[in-house]
């Protein structure tokens, strides 16, 4: 743990620099217009996993960003650890709403803020400067590779081809990825379980073409009214999923699973003045920390149609869409519940209007184990690095690539993840707290001490 401490401390500064140079880069996957600088992030993160002392390291190309690839292998016998990553980052809008300019990393009250700082790209590059970290003090204890895509915001959908084309080179023991929340740095956490997702798009279309409101208003039906209803319905007066069959393949926690999750420190008040909002919403019966782990639920992420512009415009539009997600949960499958979605939302459209559904991508829910030997590696390097043992918890995001990497290689994950929900991924002002970053740094070298102690015991 010296040794550990003391390289960052005689590092700090490089540390952060070579952070916030991969934070300019603005890799969103999202929006076409970006490729250029997605590519030459991927070269940038290659070329840190050369430097940082990694073998074999590749930009791999899939049909959209590549999958950056580095190993080092010290001993055939001794377990190997691979790192899953993301490069990519979602678009910085609505622009106007940052304090600073998204992709030029700035440092307030001892946070970083930019897009990306804490999803993905400031926890997955811990992991390369704590492979560097172990390389410089020659204290690697086992194998590792690291696989970092650059598609993950978007679905991940050349990534399943990879894994299978590439299952030999991606053989290990176990999956670490830093890519989700802990409760805080006074609670440290490990999640348990990430909800699968199915995302689709939905387009109701009235009349031909956009009318004049007085001259049709009354008389033909408005494909955004019309839509309004349709999304209404989606919940009950419970605020259940109203879609027949959703909840047929959920599994209901036990009692003893439900008391453990609900033991986990959270305190509504907080919750909701963080959020401003006057009170907490959700399926009846179950409590927040329920309904965002352990159960799943309808979103509509955004919608239009007509006139947004400035001032008014009497209009009757011609279509109206939305875009809507389901989150997933064991054993609900995205195919599925997208095939549900569909039959049900044709199936409620009245004959004034014509409805499309589009699925986008799908991910799978799963839970992981808590007996592994990887996961006791993460407990102890957390209970040593913070102090405090880890509270197990349900996470409410997705990261497709679990499920997958479980299907086609047979390997579990640990979640070690250091940001904090308060972070604001996705969202304006994203951030991550330097400290987190170091701790990070710190952690990680534990958990290969640990899983390569304990496997050698085993
Ligand atoms: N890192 C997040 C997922 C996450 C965040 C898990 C916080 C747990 C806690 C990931 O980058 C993400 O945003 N995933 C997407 C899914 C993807 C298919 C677009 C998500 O959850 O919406
Ligand atoms: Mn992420
Ligand atoms: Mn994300």
């Amino acid at each position: 743990m010296q040794t550990i401490k003391q390289y960052v401390e005689d590092n700090k500064q490089r540390l952060l620099d070579e952070l916030f140079a991969l934070l300019r880069f603005p890799s969103v996957s999202a929006d076409p217009k970006y490729k250029p600088e997605v590519l030459k992030t991927a070269d940038y993160v290659a070329q840190k996993l050369v430097d940082a002392g990694a073998e074999k390291v590749e930009v791999c190309q899939t049909a959209g960003y590549p999958i950056v690839y580095g190993e080092k292998i010290i001993d055939a016998s001794k377990p190997t650890v691979l790192v899953y990553g993301h490069y990519d980052v979602q678009p910085a809008d609505p622009l106007e709403l940052w304090k600073t300019p998204p992709f030029e990393p700035t440092v307030r009250d001892g946070k970083i803020y930019a897009r990306g700082a804490c999803d993905d790209k400031g926890q997955f590059y811990m992991h390369v400067k704590a492979f560097e970290l172990m390389m410089q003090t020659s204290t690697l204890p086992c194998n590792i590779k690291f696989m970092i895509e650059g598609e993950e915001e978007v679905g991940s959908n050349n990534l399943g081809i990879f894994v299978k084309e590439n299952k030999n080179r991606l053989k290990a023991d176990v999956v670490l990825i830093s890519d989700t929340s802990m409760i805080s740095m006074e609670n440290p956490s490990l999640e348990t379980g990430l909800r699968g997702l199915s995302y689709l798009e939905v387009e109701v279309v009235g009349p031909n073409r956009d009318l004049h409101s007085g001259v049709y208003g009354g008389a033909v039906a408005n494909p955004a009214t019309i839509l309004a209803k349709m999304i209404a319905s989606l919940h009950d007066e419970n605020n259940h999923v109203n879609i027949p069959g959703f909840y047929d393949k959920v599994i209901n926690l036990t009692p003893e699973e439900r008391a453990a999750l609900n033991a986990a420190p959270y305190d509504e008040e907080e919750y909701k003045k963080d959020l401003d909002i006057a009170e907490v919403w959700g399926e009846k019966g179950y409590s927040t920390l329920e309904r965002t782990g352990t159960r799943p639920t309808l979103e509509v992420n955004g919608i239009w149609g007509g006139y947004i512009g400035e001032g008014a415009k009497t209009v009757l539009p011609s279509k109206a869409n939305a875009k809507i997600s389901m989150r997933l949960v064991p054993n609900q499958t995205s195919e599925e519940i997208t095939k549900l979605f569909t039959e049900h939302f044709e199936s409620i459209a009245p004959a004034s209007v014509k409805v499309t559904v589009t699925p986008h991508h799908g991910g799978e829910p799963v839970v992981t184990p808590t007996d592994s030997i990887a996961y006791k590696a993460a407990q102890k390097a957390i209970a040593e690095s913070f102090g405090k043992e880890p509270i197990p918890t349900r996470g409410g995001g997705s990261i497709p690539i679990v499920a997958l990497f479980e299907a086609e290689l047979g390997i579990k994950t640990v979640l070690m993840g250091f940001g904090l929900d308060s972070d604001a991924l996705h969202s304006p002002n994203e951030k991550y707290d330097i400290y987190n970053y170091y701790k990070g740094i710190e952690t990680i070298p534990l958990f290969h001490k640990y899983f390569a102690e304990l496997s050698e015991t085993k």
